[in-house]
């Protein structure tokens, strides 16, 4: 099946998906949950393959196609944050309906125009051959793809720099497509591997020896884009943790200081409540002591005129 027909036919998959939703009544909530269980898995794996391998190839080979390209990922972004969202909803949740129904009308959008302009796009500039080749390589890719969205991917992971690697060979070397496609589906698998922690696979390229160099080349082009990104992200995360510990020192100094200082105040603060106290007892010790003379001398008074 060549790339195009095969990514058509995920297309018609997705639709008919669409339509059950649709279809459903509004407390149809088991079944929304089963068909949203199978866009969810659907979309993923088309976006994954799509980005890992179609995207780069067609930018690659066909210039005209860069701006649609980003476009494309961007419509990818938001519709795997909206597919994210509902892994874990709640189908009676009031927000379910109102989701999937943006999650349809972004697709809906999407397949439209990768439709009517970017496949035509790739179909004018590809021959039948390299299409075809293309189509085997997101065939095979689609094993190994994952199920579940992953937003954060392809604008910060290693999958970018993969992608980006398979466009800079594309570019550097012009066709031949078949080799360049062997090379990424070996290379989304050594990048797959690299995070289970398994062997990477012993994949053989086939075709003519062209064909094989230039798998190999894409191949180890990713790889070293990945230990880039791989050595980005360490140093990222060592600076991030030299940045907290320093906040946290800070932080204890800070709070430490408070302390001191509030401690400080309280004292004062007693003392001065404590020479009040004195002051006031003394004086109301003053007071009482003089209206006791003053009574006396009233009351003296009063017998001497009697
Ligand atoms: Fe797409």
């Amino acid at each position: 099946m060549d790339a195009i027909t095969l990514l058509k036919s995920d297309h018609k998959a997705v639709e008919q998906l669409f339509k059950r939703f649709e279809k459903c009544g509004d407390r149809a909530h088991v079944q929304k949950r089963q068909i949203v269980d199978r866009m969810i898995e659907e979309l993923s794996v088309h976006a994954a393959i799509e980005e890992q391998i179609f995207y780069p190839v067609a930018r690659g080979a066909v210039p005209d196609t860069e701006d649609i390209t980003l476009e494309s990922l961007e419509e990818h972004h938001v519709v795997k944050w909206l597919l994210s969202e509902l892994v874990d909803m709640d189908p009676a949740h009031e927000r379910f309906d109102a989701k999937v129904t943006v999650l349809i009308e972004n697709v809906r959008h999407h397949v439209e125009e990768e439709e009517s302009e970017f496949f035509p796009m790739v179909r004018k500039q590809l021959s039948r051959n390299d299409l075809a080749e293309l189509g085997t390589a997101l065939a095979e890719a689609k094993k190994s793809a994952p199920t579940k969205p992953h937003p954060r991917m392809p604008d910060a992971g290693p999958a970018t720099a993969v992608a980006g690697a398979i466009t800079g060979v594309v570019d550097r070397v012009g066709g031949n497509i078949s080799g360049i496609a062997q090379g990424s589906v070996t290379a989304v698998q050594d990048l797959i591997a690299r995070f289970t922690g398994s062997e990477r696979p012993k994949v053989s390229p086939t075709g003519s020896s062209a064909t094989r160099k230039r798998a190999i080349g894409v191949r180890s082009a990713a790889s070293a884009a990945t230990d880039g990104v791989q050595a980005t992200a360490r140093t990222a995360k060592s600076g991030a943790a030299s940045t907290a510990k320093t906040a946290k020192a800070g932080a204890k100094g800070t709070a430490t200081s408070a302390t001191k200082s509030a401690r400080a105040t309280a004292t004062t603060a007693k003392r001065a409540s404590t020479t009040t106290r004195h002051t006031a007892r003394a004086a109301t010790r003053k007071t009482a002591a003089t209206a006791k003379r003053s009574a006396a001398k009233t009351k003296a008074a009063a017998s001497s005129s009697r």
